[in-house]
Order: structure tokens, then sequence, then C-alpha cells
């Protein structure tokens, strides 16, 4: 089965196609393509992501990406270029209708070349910034129609963005090649899922079964580490540059600070407390050296690390979890992978740890081709409201409970 998949929840443009087959842990996936543009520096002068301009780039973004990948999957083919029938053009301008301006571009590009043997469009449908959300899908819906037949469009999977970020962790390369496989996990799976906008426990029972155990009161992890980077007047996104820096940082007595509910029974976070404890160490301290910011910064992944540690050892000793995956933005964090590593090795030995490959930590569209396959593969395909509304969509099953 062949799956094209698209992700714009945030500020990252991203298309993938796969060809995947077999059944869990049997599983087989070629990457075809996986292109991806970075919004980052158009957002850096914002300090965090700025929804309207995400949706101005996604959107300027997806025909270019389309075309890349087309070509790199070595589907850029002219032997039979196809012709959109004026039925099927009227619904792909009905379907654009918020995203006037991609009628043409997209029209142009499907009648250049032949249509390709995707069986499905994949596409993230949340959470995430709502404008960003819809350029996604809308582009979806109209690649579904136009490569599909008058009466019926390809199948359209909508993605839940944090599953694609839980079950990219179990990608893995083989070799050098294009070919892929899933690692073999032992159920259940407790996922700690670390991005810009969530911070979440997870305990799933199957691949596709997930409960949420805990997530944080008020900040997510990424967000804190952006939070924190703006405040001491570091460029976005915080994480990686706070990282960075904690590398050439060292413990610094001035700079203690909190492990919010660390200690609570429950297996939820908070990092708001933490935030303010920064906050106030700059308004308190005169200006900070760069040696005494790269100690701050030490610090502070420190505490966030310790905490997040901390409460996944919690999690897993409760849900007598018997494999640990990690996922989303934050989850790159070098030091944050040493350190569950270490604690799981120490404390919980025999419970494995699957980490994504970093090129995968932040958001892609390969991970929502991965959750779009295993869910058709097993004939769980959720049903998503506002997309069946929508029309001239087909959906699969609802998803089983
Ligand atoms: O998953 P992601 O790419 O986008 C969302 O779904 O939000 O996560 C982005 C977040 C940002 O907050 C960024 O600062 C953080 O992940 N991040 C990191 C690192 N790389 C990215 N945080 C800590 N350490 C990193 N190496
Ligand atoms: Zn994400």
């Amino acid at each position: 089965m062949r799956i094209l998949s698209i992700e714009t929840s945030c500020d990252e443009t991203a298309i993938s196609i796969i060809e995947a087959h077999g059944t869990y842990p049997d599983t087989a996936i070629i990457v075809e393509a996986d292109i991806l543009v970075s919004q980052a520096s158009l957002h850096a002068a914002y300090g965090g992501v700025f929804p309207n301009l995400a949706r101005r780039e996604h959107a300027k973004n997806l025909p270019v990406l389309l075309r890349q990948a087309l070509e790199k999957a070595g589907y850029a083919t002219t032997r039979n270029p196809h012709v959109i029938p004026p039925t099927l053009r009227a619904q792909i301008s009905t379907i654009l209708h918020r995203e006037p301006e991609l009628f043409d571009p997209l029209v142009h590009l499907v009648e250049a070349f032949d249509v390709p043997p995707i069986d499905a469009i994949a596409v993230t449908f949340g959470p995430g910034l709502e404008p960003a959300l819809w350029v996604g899908i809308n582009v979806a819906r109209a690649l579904a129609c136009a490569w599909g037949d008058i009466d019926a469009p390809l199948p359209l999977v909508p993605i839940d963005h944090m599953e694609g970020h839980l079950l990219i962790a179990l990608l893995k390369k083989d070799g050098a090649s294009s070919q892929h496989h899933l690692a073999t996990t032992s159920f259940p799976i407790l996922s700690l899922l670390v991005s810009g906008g969530h911070t979440e426990f997870v305990l799933s029972d199957t691949l596709l079964s997930h409960t949420l155990l805990g997530e944080t009161r008020d900040d997510a992890a990424g967000e804190a580490f952006d939070k924190v980077a703006r405040m001491m007047e570091l460029p976005y996104p915080g994480g990686p540059e706070i990282a960075r820096r904690a590398l050439q940082g060292k413990p610094n007595a001035t700079f203690v600070l909190p492990r919010p509910m660390v200690d609570s029974k429950d297996l939820d976070v908070s990092f708001s407390g933490l935030k303010t404890a920064v906050l106030y160490k700059l308004r308190d301290l005169p200006p900070l050296s760069e040696e005494n910011k790269n100690d701050l910064c030490y610090e502070f992944q420190e505490a966030v690390v310790d905490v997040l540690v901390k409460k996944t050892l919690r999690a897993v000793k409760q849900h007598g979890a018997k494999t640990v995956t990690l996922g989303g933005g934050v989850s790159a964090n070098t030091r944050l992978r040493e350190a569950l590593a270490r604690a799981l090795d120490e404390e919980t030995p025999g419970v494995a740890l699957v980490v994504p490959d970093p090129s995968y930590s932040t958001d892609n569209a390969l991970m929502i081709a991965l959750a779009a396959y295993l869910r058709l593969e097993a004939h769980l395909v959720p049903t998503h409201e506002p997309l069946v509304a929508a029309g001239n969509v087909r959906i699969g099953p609802k998803v089983r409970q």
C-alpha cells in the first residue's frame, strides 16, 4: 500500500510518500520521499509561532514540496498526464475556498504528471494550530479528489499528530537504504511525549490503543524551553539552543531551580513554576555573562529532565510497562535520552527503551504516513466529523474502543 502524507500542524511543512506492507511486527516500509521545510527562522522574529504566518507559509510551500516529493519518489512522469474532469475541478475549487491561491498551482501540478500509484492520503487533523492544520487538510482533500474517480475519491486518513510522534519511535532504518522496519516491542508501552504543545504520559496496550495517564497542568516541556530561552533573549526555538548552551554549562549554586511536582503521586507535571523561578533569577541578578547564561541553561535543562525522568519511572512502575518510548521535539534532547536510559537501567532492568531517530523527534510527515499505514492495515481509521461534514471524503470504519 502506498500512502502520501501531509503535516502542517505547526511551523514545519512536510510531505512524505511511503510504500508499506505486512502486519506488525513484520512491517516493511520503504520511504520513497520525505520532504520538509521549517519556518522556524521566520517565526524567530516573533519569539514563537505566529499562526497566520504559518498558514500563509504552508500554502506557499505545499505545491513546491508536493512536486519535490513526486520527483523524489519517481512519480513525476509524463507518459499520460492526468486531465482533471470539469466536475472534479469544480469540487476542488469548493474544497479550496479558504485557500483560493492554491487552486491553480495544485491543478497545474496534478495535470503535469501521470496519476501517481498512491492508495491513500494521510493528513494531520490535530492537535495543532487551527489555521495551519486547515491548509494541510484541504490540500489533502483536494488531492484525494484530483487523483480519485468522479464518485470515489482516494481514501483520506485523518491522523492524530501525537500518535504520529508516539509511533515513529519504532521506525528503524535497515542500513543505509530507504527500507525500514518497526522495532519489535513488548506491551504495554509507556510513551513520554514531549513537544512544543504537549507533555503526556501515554500507555499503549497495542500499537493503536492508547490511554492518557498524565499530562502537564500548564506549559508543555518544549514551551517551557522556548519561553525560558525568550526570557534569556536566546533565539527561537529555545530547546536546541538551551541544550547547546547546557553542554558548556555546569552546576552553579546561584542558579539552583525547583523540580515542580517531582514527588507528587500522580503522573501530571507542571513547568510554569520553573519558568517563573528563572524569571525571578533574571530579575534579581545583574545581567548574566555568557558563562552564567550557560550555567542557567544547564540547571534549567537538569530540572526539566529530572522531573520527566522521575515521572516516567513512576508511570512504568505503576502500570507495569515493558517498553518505554520517547516522542516529540524535546525527545531530541540528548541529556533527556541519556538520563532516562540510565534511570531505567538502574531502577527497572528489563524494561526496554526505544527512542526515535533524532531527525524524526521533531515534526515530520513520515510519522503521519506510518500511523496511517498501521491504522489502514488494522482497519482502525478514525472518523473525524469536520472532515466527513466537509463532504467528498471517504473515511474508514470508526476506531474500535
Ligand atoms: O514536536 P515538535 O517539533 O513540534 C510540536 O508538535 O510542538 O516540538 C517542538 C519543540 C519546541 O518547543 C523545541 O524547542 C523543542 O521541541 N525541542 C527541543 C530540542 N529540539 C527541539 N527541546 C529540548 N532539547 C532539544 N534538543
Ligand atoms: Zn509535534
